[in-house]
């Protein structure tokens, strides 16, 4: 059955070129909301575009959620002429969350562009679970593709920032800082961002000996493990096949159960 819901767009905000955050109202949504999980956004009524569209829960409120996202098609850009009081519906929550385990003295999390979006809701848990401040490396293209600095200071993150032509933070990118980091005891990674910068950040995690988990992207039609249209390459097992569903299994994988040879750099 699908997870429908109509919400009230209660904020709707240029946070930076192209790149916007929208509060949905709705407590249903809300209450059954965990960190890593995504809804899919009816951005319009008519039948184009016939999709809807999946965006990561950024924040998650008493009373909805909020997304952050980046203008980069036709959806998404009908998506960021909606007002504030205008309503939208959206399915969701759907997908897995990010497995928080215990014992871990330190928490990673590495960020690339509009990849940052699930990761405030996570440091939120993280803190409220654990007690302990996540370390963040906060990589975009320039200063203007570093996103949710403040909050990540607010919540008391320690934060490398690093940009790719040094307009803020170290020039380079993520993965550069990532293997300068040695941490005492074990340490567990969260990433989100560009499937190269992923599957570099998981080559680094092999090595060093740490538990990676990736929050992945594939095309989208049902959400709901049906359509089997954003299936990747995994080692697991789905109607006979070795794959795993991004909408289902996912969106957040242990980086060691995707199979990374079988996928190209989209
Ligand atoms: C689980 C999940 C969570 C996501 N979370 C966010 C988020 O928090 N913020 C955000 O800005 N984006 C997020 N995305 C990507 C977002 O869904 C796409 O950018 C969006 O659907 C593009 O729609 P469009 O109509 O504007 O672009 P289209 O016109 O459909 O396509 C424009 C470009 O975007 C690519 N694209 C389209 N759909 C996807 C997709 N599902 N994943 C990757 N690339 C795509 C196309 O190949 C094309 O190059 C997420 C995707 C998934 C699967
Ligand atoms: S989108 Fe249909 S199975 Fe994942």
């Amino acid at each position: 059955m699908k997870k429908l819901h109509e919400c009230l767009i209660t904020l709707h905000n240029l946070v930076a070129p192209h790149h916007y955050r929208m509060v949905l109202q709705n407590k249903d949504l809300a209450i059954h909301s965990s960190p890593g999980q995504f809804v899919m956004l009816e951005v319009s009524t008519g039948y184009y575009p016939f999709l809807r569209r999946p965006m990561s829960i950024e924040r998650i409120f008493s009373d909805g959620v909020s997304i952050l996202y980046k203008v980069c098609g036709e959806g998404t850009k009908i998506l960021s002429t909606l007002s504030v009081g205008e309503k939208i519906n959206v399915q969701g929550p759907l997908g897995n969350s990010f497995p928080i385990p215990e014992g871990y003295p330190h928490y990673l999390i590495v960020a690339g562009g509009i990849g940052v979006a699930p990761f405030p809701a996570l440091v939120e848990k993280i803190l409220k679970v654990r007690g302990i401040p996540p370390e963040i490396i906060l990589a975009g293209k320039d200063y203007n593709h570093l996103l949710c600095e403040k909050d990540f200071k607010q919540m008391g993150c320690k934060i490398h920032l690093v940009t790719e032509d040094g307009s803020a933070g170290q020039s380079g990118l993520a993965t550069d800082v990532l293997e300068t980091i040695n941490t005492q005891g074990e340490t567990i990674v969260y990433t989100c961002g560009p499937l190269p910068m992923i599957k570099n950040v998981h080559k680094i995690c092999v090595q060093k000996g740490w538990l990676c988990y990736a929050s992945l992207e594939a095309e989208m039609a049902c959400g709901e493990g049906v359509c089997l249209g954003c299936v990747l390459p995994a080692k697991m097992e789905i109607e006979n096949e070795m794959m795993a569903r991004v909408c289902k299994e996912g969106p957040i994988f242990d980086t060691q159960v995707i199979l990374w040879d079988k996928i190209g750099d989209r």
